[in-house]
């Protein structure tokens, strides 16, 4: 027990969660240096979403912005968020991609990655975590959570003890759609630091109106870093905010030892910023239907939208109750990304055919053949062999099966190619990184 530490999200998650990740360098950098100064454990700056924001709608340099970051920020560890061996994409990398873009991550300015896999499958966290240890990073090994009749308090403690034998520097639990509940945080924390020895963090959305509870409930059971956005940006469908934590740990044995009120004043920035970019806004309320339809509030937006652009709004309430059907047919994957975009399409499909799996998309077809890895628990047979027409499912880890493709993406860029990172971007985003790269180009 004791002080607890504070991870701060809004130049990440936040601004992911509730500003559809439209938030540019130039509107950040000039509080990052004062944010510095706080005592924060981290600032969460990069990965997830923000790659391919940048390229896509800010006409930015992902690379360009970490290395600016990092000449702000000389004493917070900068943070990011990595999708295992999907690196920050949609499908599985080779190694070799996943090795080198971890190396220049680092080499940029990342000090902590986290790591996580959509599926809670151990082998696909592997060599991300043991690339992040060659390369001198923290390595943070993440345990997606979710509910489903698989996903008990023993399977949480068996994967988080093989992602400390990994060789993981410390753990999080990433609730991602707001569904860990305070008392079952506390039980399962507690548990959790009985059986693992590395440092603890909880990442949690508000999205349910749990979030602020469950982290208070967390700090109880000893959890060592929780992760929060200043208000600007925090609550509903981004991590619970950070100032009433400061206030609430005051003068306790949680004090976390950050000014408040300059809190306050670094946050009044992320306001100007906030109001200027309306438009992006995304819900500050709460929706606990969440909690028994079990969709992040990100996949919400996403098939909202979908179901916009295709005319068919009207299904929505239909498509809301397919999700589950689907999910369990697939064996009960966490919705995180890529899988809430894989369950979420398929969805549509069923429901805008008429006819359950009379269209079926190519990644879902990817993801019964075993190129995501290990569902958690059975996909149903039936469907599995009518999808797979004789197709084989892939055995062990997938990116195993997979050549080596770093030298191919540098001949399909050459002409492009203004420094080795390029190669990774394009590698990830290669339609829109020709675009950027052309437009760069002049
Ligand atoms: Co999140």
């Amino acid at each position: 027990m004791g002080k607890i530490k504070l991870t701060e999200t809004i130049l990440r998650d936040g601004h992911q969660s509730l500003l559809a990740t439209r938030m540019g360098t130039d509107e950040m950098l000039p509080v990052i240096g004062e944010m510095d100064k706080l005592g924060y454990h981290s600032m969460e700056v990069w990965g997830g979403a923000t790659f391919d924001s940048c390229i896509r709608y800010l006409d930015e340099d992902p690379w360009i912005r970490l290395r600016r970051f990092k000449e702000k920020a000389k004493n917070t560890p900068l943070q990011m968020l990595l999708r295992g061996q999907n690196i920050l994409g949609y499908k599985h990398y080779p190694d070799d991609v996943l090795e080198k873009f971890i190396e220049k991550s680092i080499e940029n300015g990342i000090d902590i990655i986290r790591i996580f896999d959509a599926l809670n499958d151990v082998r696909n966290l592997k060599k991300a975590i043991e690339f992040t240890n060659k390369y001198g990073g923290h390595a943070q090994g993440t345990i997606v959570y979710t509910t489903s009749p698989l996903h008990d308090v023993e399977h949480y403690l068996e994967t988080a003890k093989t992602v400390q034998e990994m060789g993981a520097d410390s753990l999080c639990l990433k609730d991602m759609a707001g569904l860990l509940a305070p008392f079952e945080a506390y039980n399962l924390i507690t548990k959790l630091k009985n059986e693992i020895d590395i440092p603890i963090q909880l990442h949690a959305h508000n999205t349910t109106g749990l979030g602020s509870m469950t982290y208070l409930k967390a700090a109880e059971a000893g959890v060592d870093v929780i992760d929060t956005a200043l208000s600007a940006l925090g609550s509903g469908s981004s991590q619970p905010p950070t100032e009433p934590f400061i206030y609430l740990f005051k003068n306790s044995e949680y004090d976390t030892g950050i000014d408040f009120d300059k809190v306050n004043e670094i946050n009044e920035h992320f306001r100007g910023i906030r109001d200027e970019k309306k438009e992006f806004l995304g819900s500050f309320g709460v929706d606990p239907r969440v909690l028994k339809s079990q969709i992040p509030g990100g996949m919400l937006s996403n098939l909202r939208n979908q179901l916009k652009d295709q005319n068919m709004f009207d299904k929505y309430d239909e498509v809301l109750n397919e999700v589950p059907k689907v999910r369990e047919e697939m064996g009960f994957p966490p919705l995180v990304t890529p899988t809430s975009q894989i369950i979420g399409i398929q969805a549509v499909f069923n429901v805008a055919t008429g006819e359950r799996y009379s269209v079926v998309s190519k990644e879902i077809k990817n993801y019964i053949k075993g190129q995501y890895g290990n569902p958690p628990g059975k996909i149903d047979q039936e469907l599995k062999e009518q999808i797979l027409k004789g197709e084989t499912v892939i055995e062990g880890r997938y990116a195993d099966h997979l050549e080596p493709a770093l030298d191919d993406y540098r001949e399909e860029i050459k002409e492009y190619i203004q420094k080795e990172e390029d190669i990774l971007t394009y590698a990830l985003f290669p339609s829109v990184a020709k675009k950027f790269f052309e437009k760069r180009k002049g």
